[in-house]
């Protein structure tokens, strides 16, 4: 089966599907993007994304091309017409077409694009009941990293360095030897009081939709969190660590740079967080859904 993109009001065969060469995205890495995961036909946690993209748009005065309603509507076309049950869908929006100038153009309106593709859920699955490594490296990103930006260069050399490591991630380190996130996902820690620990939400971290779900799962079970900075060694001495991101969901990390976590294997607590999102991405709920939580 061919697949199909949405552009711009039409869904086109891949073929056939492309944007303008002076697109904004292209040249500047002008645009944002949101990522949802699809199970068994269903969106897990849309609402959080579609929020958090339309705070990203207007941090960067991008213009909302449609309503959340019809956003909605388009992802739920374009995972349709790619016969998608389960998998992601990816949507990006830039600030539009124009002759190359740093400022903003006037007069142009956004691109949109969604795209759709399966994904074996089982292989994430299987990744978390291994348990994956992670190794670190310095985060050389910009300061607005609450904003989902297409600009990627930094993220996508992380994980090139995470997987010539043979690594599933890259813990990205500040200036203080603290790390902020991972390359594509969300860093926590357990104590070995059992506390559960990742970055307070700021400018320098990408403030997850599926990280705000486990948070509001882990307190209904009880669970303490703090949101502060670790650094690399505490997380090295840590109970337990694991990562976070719609396409993920909760995976254990086993070891930081080669060095154990823990006993080495999958701690109790996140093997928990994630059963406990793996029931609240598979029920679809409308009643309750990840909220985006602002910085
Ligand atoms: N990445 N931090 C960064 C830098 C991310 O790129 C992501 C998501 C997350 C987790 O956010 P969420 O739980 O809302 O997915 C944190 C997506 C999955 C991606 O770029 O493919």
């Amino acid at each position: 089966m061919s697949r199909v993109a949405y552009v711009n009001g039409q869904y086109v065969p891949y073929a056939q599907a492309g944007v303008h060469v002076e697109d904004r995205g292209f040249q500047f890495a002008d645009g944002v993007y949101e990522v949802v995961a699809i199970t068994d036909g269903g969106f897990v946690d849309l609402q959080g994304h579609l929020v958090r993209l339309e705070r990203s748009l207007d941090e960067l005065r991008i213009d909302r091309p449609m309503t959340r309603a019809a956003l909605s509507v388009v992802l739920r076309e374009t995972v349709r017409r790619n016969r998608v049950r389960n998998g992601s869908v990816y949507l990006q929006i830039t600030r539009g077409a124009a002759k190359r100038e740093f400022a903003f153009p006037a007069g142009i309106g956004p691109t949109v694009v969604a795209i759709a593709r399966p994904l074996d859920w089982n292989k994430a699955a299987a990744n978390a009941a291994k348990g994956v490594a992670a190794i670190t490296q310095p985060d050389i990103r910009w300061g607005r990293c609450d904003i989902k930006t297409v600009g990627l260069l930094p993220a996508a050399l992380a994980k090139q360095a995470a997987k010539e490591a043979g690594a599933y991630e890259a813990w990205l380190v500040d200036e203080k030897g603290f790390v902020t996130e991972g390359s594509s996902s969300n860093a926590w820690i357990v104590t070995k009081e059992n506390v559960l620990v990742t970055r307070a939400p700021s400018t320098e971290i990408l403030s997850g939709i599926t990280r705000a779900a486990v948070l509001e799962l882990a307190k209904r079970e009880g669970l303490k969190v703090e949101f502060r900075a670790f650094s690399v060694t505490e997380a090295q001495a840590a109970k337990e660590a694991f990562v976070s991101s719609a396409t993920s969901y909760v995976i254990p990390v086993v070891t930081l740079d080669g060095k154990p976590i823990g006993n080495g294997g999958p701690g109790v607590v996140a093997s928990k967080l994630r059963s406990l999102y793996e029931a609240h991405a598979a029920s679809h709920s409308t009643d309750w859904q990840a909220p985006f939580i602002a910085p």
